[in-house]
């Protein structure tokens, strides 16, 4: 079963403008659907979960876990306490790095292609002298070296890797790393940030131990993440963010711990955006992940053929777009990406990302600025491809 695109683009308003949206690595469109279902929150139950006695209080537990079901049943976790809500996939991998108990010197290992939210909570714990980070290198084409992997793997404690990457859209064969992984007594956490809004992800099959992602990159609310951790591993960690919610109970010097999940989410919650999460997943499966995949690969295809028999169009990572999921970064000769950018907005209206991506490391490493980015998802056309192609072409002949 295909999509419907005309009726799927209904559901998103802002589409009704005159505009090209590709910017979905960075954030995608809401359907009404979660609007309204966050609406809903405000105007007919706008109370706090898991402590008041009252009516309205009560609908917003049982919405919270209903949410925490739907997630769970999502990636295909065990138990809703292997969900921990966060505000983000930066702030899930926080709470890993800030909770786990290193021992001092233990190896964390990350490819040369971490967004920052993957490297900076492990630099940080580096300086510290909690632990030594480990770099994997990509090879030439930006796809993960598995012998560097290999040799590097040993005396590991975590390996906290990108499923797919935002900067090029390589996706990392997890299933092998995992499985090396844990042959050497590794863990293994995945930034499933970019990966979990266009496939089919199964934390049981991959048997992955962590993994982070963000609603607002899958047409759910702002500020709204999800940490997904085995339980029996959750509950060896030390605590994050405390405060109300996170304990039992306390007088002056001491507190009880609350079980999993409350443990991890101090304070009252984004009630709101943990009910449009869980309406954003509704939606994702009535598209059906299989049909999302399809449609960015059949975007990915046409904007890779376009942009290829321009002259001075180099894309990063390989050129076969069934190896970039949904994006396709480049660079236009010594051309600013951001001025390829502002152009393609100033002049057609297409939304586009431009710069380093928050993958710093890995462009200065290379000695470039950045690159270009258009990113896709399942309500964009082959026709915005073509205008995108188009546009591009008239501003190519500026720089000629
Ligand atoms: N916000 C980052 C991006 O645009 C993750 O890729």
């Amino acid at each position: 079963m295909g999509i419907n695109l005309k009726k799927i683009r209904a559901d998103f308003p802002i589409l009704k403008k005159k505009l090209i949206y590709f910017d979905n690595a960075c954030m995608t469109l809401r359907p009404k659907q979660v609007v309204e279902a966050t609406n809903e929150y405000y105007y007919e139950f706008p109370g706090c979960a898991g402590r008041s006695m009252h009516k309205i209080a009560a609908k917003v537990t049982e919405e919270v876990l209903k949410s925490r079901k739907i997630v769970q049943k999502f990636i295909s976790a065990k138990k809703p306490e292997e969900i921990i809500f966060t505000r983000n996939t930066t702030e899930a991998i926080n709470l890993i790095a800030n909770s786990f108990k290193f021992k001092k010197g233990s190896k964390v290992l990350i490819s040369d292609k971490e967004h920052n939210s993957n490297l900076i909570p492990w630099q940080v714990l580096e300086k510290k002298g909690v632990i030594k980070l480990v770099i994997v290198n990509s090879k030439s084409d930006n796809t993960l070296d598995m012998d560097d992997f290999e040799k590097k793997i040993k005396g590991v404690t975590l390996v906290s890797i990108v499923h797919t990457s935002n900067m090029d859209g390589v996706t990392n064969p997890v299933k092998e790393i995992i499985k090396l992984a844990h042959k050497n007594n590794s863990l293994v956490m995945l930034d499933a940030a970019q990966s979990i809004p266009h496939k089919e992800v199964n934390v049981k099959k991959l048997d992955v131990d962590f993994l982070a992602f963000s609603g607002h990159k899958m047409l759910g609310p702002s500020g709204m993440g999800v940490l997904y951790g085995k339980k029996s591993l959750l509950e060896k960690l030390d605590t994050f963010m405390v405060g109300g919610e996170t304990v039992i109970d306390s007088n002056y010097h001491n507190h009880k711990l609350e079980k999993l999940p409350e443990r991890f989410e101090a304070g009252l919650q984004n009630y709101a955006g943990i009910i449009g999460l869980a309406e954003a997943i509704k939606y994702l499966k009535k598209v059906g992940m299989k049909n999302i995949e399809t449609q960015e690969l059949i975007l990915n295809k046409a904007l890779t053929e376009g942009l290829s028999q321009i002259e001075g169009v180099k894309i990063l990572g390989p050129l076969d777009p069934k190896q970039r999921a949904g994006i396709v970064s480049f660079n236009y000769k010594n051309v600013d990406p951001h001025q390829i950018a502002l152009l393609m907005d100033n002049s057609a209206n297409i939304m586009m990302r431009s710069g380093a991506h928050c993958v710093h490391s890995w462009f200065n490493a290379h000695k470039s600025k950045g690159s270009a980015r258009a990113s896709f998802y399942f309500y964009n056309t082959l026709e915005e491809v073509d205008a995108f192609i188009n546009a591009f072409k008239k501003i190519v002949k500026f720089f000629k």
